[in-house]
């Protein structure tokens, strides 16, 4: 029996993976904390000598955060650094995109640029050369303030056992803003080892993402009688219909899967879920955008100013999001659920 339990415990460690931090709660204080900035008689955070708020190892808690999560390679680098080879356009997207100095790649968009800062969330992260949003003072339908956006804002550093750790119902940053929505229910990718965004493996998002964003954003894209593009609702026979038989701008009843660049939230939805939406499926607020940043405006998961999407990334020389159907004649990915596309001449 003792055995037994020895090669258990053994298998149990080689078991954990190599580069765990947060190991699913709070991880070793002095990962993201000094206590007097000093170590070996050199100081911790040498451009800080007065030290950092909260304690903190680097100036502000995102530059703590990329102290680790910003690089090449993939894996939980969430920031890249490399804007042609962003480590994920999956996922949360990534923030290397508001470094771009033009994502406009719609008609004439090289005369008309569209600042990176329009890519996603402004984190405040001096130290890998971006701040507060310039233009949008707080978040648009709610009141968060730009200036205090950063990775603590959405995720609680100290860990606890939300999907991705994300920030539930309670005060975030040391109270300095309250959430009332309780953290979405979903499942992701394995970071190491759990391979790029697929349609057979994907984030499952399963229930409350729209309410969650809603504790920043309000009920934004439903909060008045006109602009009421439904988010957190249910598809309808119809629309599920459309989701299932669209297989792309020319093939438009072949019939298509789960696509992961346009998801849809269902309570049985897996991350290796192929399933195409019932009337009951909803549409929300992932299904158009990503949390992090992406290579087109407004976060979207694909360029929202563009008529075909292999566009994308021609004027601005930025990374191209793929189409997922790999056609000249592709158009808007709305045509998943509203196929608008049907009948389109192809020019190409
Ligand atoms: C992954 C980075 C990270 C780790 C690890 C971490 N902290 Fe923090 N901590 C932060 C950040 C960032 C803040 C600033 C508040 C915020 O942004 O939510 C903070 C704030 C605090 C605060 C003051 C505000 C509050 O929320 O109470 C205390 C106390 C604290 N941490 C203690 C600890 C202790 C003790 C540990 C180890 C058991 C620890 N932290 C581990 C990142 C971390
Ligand atoms: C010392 C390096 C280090 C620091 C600092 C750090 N992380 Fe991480 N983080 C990791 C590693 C390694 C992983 C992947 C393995 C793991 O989950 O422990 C990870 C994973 C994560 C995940 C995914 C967890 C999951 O299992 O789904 C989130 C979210 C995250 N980190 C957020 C943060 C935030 C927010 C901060 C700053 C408050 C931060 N990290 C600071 C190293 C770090
Ligand atoms: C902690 C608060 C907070 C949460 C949670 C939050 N946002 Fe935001 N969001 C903001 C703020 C503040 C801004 C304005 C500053 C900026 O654009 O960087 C913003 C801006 C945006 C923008 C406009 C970006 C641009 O460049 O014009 C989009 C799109 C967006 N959020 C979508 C979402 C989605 C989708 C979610 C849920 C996954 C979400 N947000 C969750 C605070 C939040
Ligand atoms: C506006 C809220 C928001 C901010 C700000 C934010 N995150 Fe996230 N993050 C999310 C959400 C939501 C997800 C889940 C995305 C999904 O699977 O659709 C996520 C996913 C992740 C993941 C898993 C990998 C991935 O790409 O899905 C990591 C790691 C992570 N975030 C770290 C960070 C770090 C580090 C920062 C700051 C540099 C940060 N996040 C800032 C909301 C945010
Ligand atoms: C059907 C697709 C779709 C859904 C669902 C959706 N959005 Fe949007 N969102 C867009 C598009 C497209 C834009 C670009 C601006 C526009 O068309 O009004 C946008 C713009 C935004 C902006 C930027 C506004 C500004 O002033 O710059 C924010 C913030 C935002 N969305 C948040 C959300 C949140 C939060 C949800 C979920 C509650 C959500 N969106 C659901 C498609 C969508
Ligand atoms: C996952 C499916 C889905 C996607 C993708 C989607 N929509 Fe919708 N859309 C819906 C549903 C569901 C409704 C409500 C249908 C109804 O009431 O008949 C709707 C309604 C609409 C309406 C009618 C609103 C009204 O007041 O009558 C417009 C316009 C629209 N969508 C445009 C768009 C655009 C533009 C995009 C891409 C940015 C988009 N949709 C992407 C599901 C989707």
């Amino acid at each position: 029996m003792k055995k037994l339990l020895f090669v258990l415990s053994l298998v149990a460690i080689t078991a954990a993976p190599a580069l765990a931090f947060h190991d699913e709660g709070v991880a070793h204080c002095n990962g993201c904390h000094t206590m007097h900035n000093s170590q070996d008689g050199a100081l911790v955070d040498p451009d800080s000598p007065g030290g950092n708020a909260w304690l903190l190892n680097d100036s502000t808690p995102s530059d703590t955060c990329l102290g680790c999560h910003y690089g090449g390679g993939g894996g939980y680098h969430v920031f890249s650094d490399d804007l042609m080879a962003p480590t994920q356009e999956r996922g949360a997207g990534d923030f290397v995109f508001i470094l771009e100095d033009n994502i406009n790649d719609g008609h004439a968009g090289g005369a008309n640029p569209i600042a990176g800062s329009r890519a996603g969330h402004n984190i405040n992260a001096p130290g890998y050369g971006i701040g507060p949003d310039n233009l949008i003072s707080q978040a648009p339908g709610g009141t968060f303030p730009s200036g205090l956006l950063g990775c603590s804002s959405c995720h609680d550093p100290h860990g606890n056992e939300n999907f991705r750790f994300l920030n539930g119902v309670g005060p975030v940053m040391d109270g300095l803003a309250t959430f009332t929505a309780a953290a979405p229910v979903a499942d992701g990718l394995a970071l190491f080892g759990g391979g790029v965004e697929e349609n057979d493996n994907h984030t499952a998002y399963i229930s409350g993402m729209s309410a969650w964003c809603g504790n920043c954003h309000g009920d934004f894209h439903n909060n008045n009688t006109l602009l009421i593009h439904p988010s957190g609702s249910t598809l309808g026979g119809t629309i599920a219909t459309t989701y299932s038989l669209y297989n792309g701008t020319v093939d438009q009843t072949g019939g298509g899967t789960y696509l992961a660049e346009v998801p849809f939230q269902d309570l049985a939805m897996t991350t290796s879920s192929t399933a195409n939406p019932t009337a009951g499926s909803q549409v929300m607020c992932m299904t158009c955008h990503r949390s992090h940043a992406t290579s087109g405006p407004d976060a979207g998961r694909w360029d929202f100013s563009v008529t075909f999407l292999h566009e994308d990334g021609v004027e601005s020389g930025s990374w191209p999001i793929p189409d997922p159907y790999a056609n000249l004649n592709q158009r808007s990915l709305c045509n998943k659920c509203h196929n608008k596309d049907a009948g389109d001449h192809n020019p190409f």
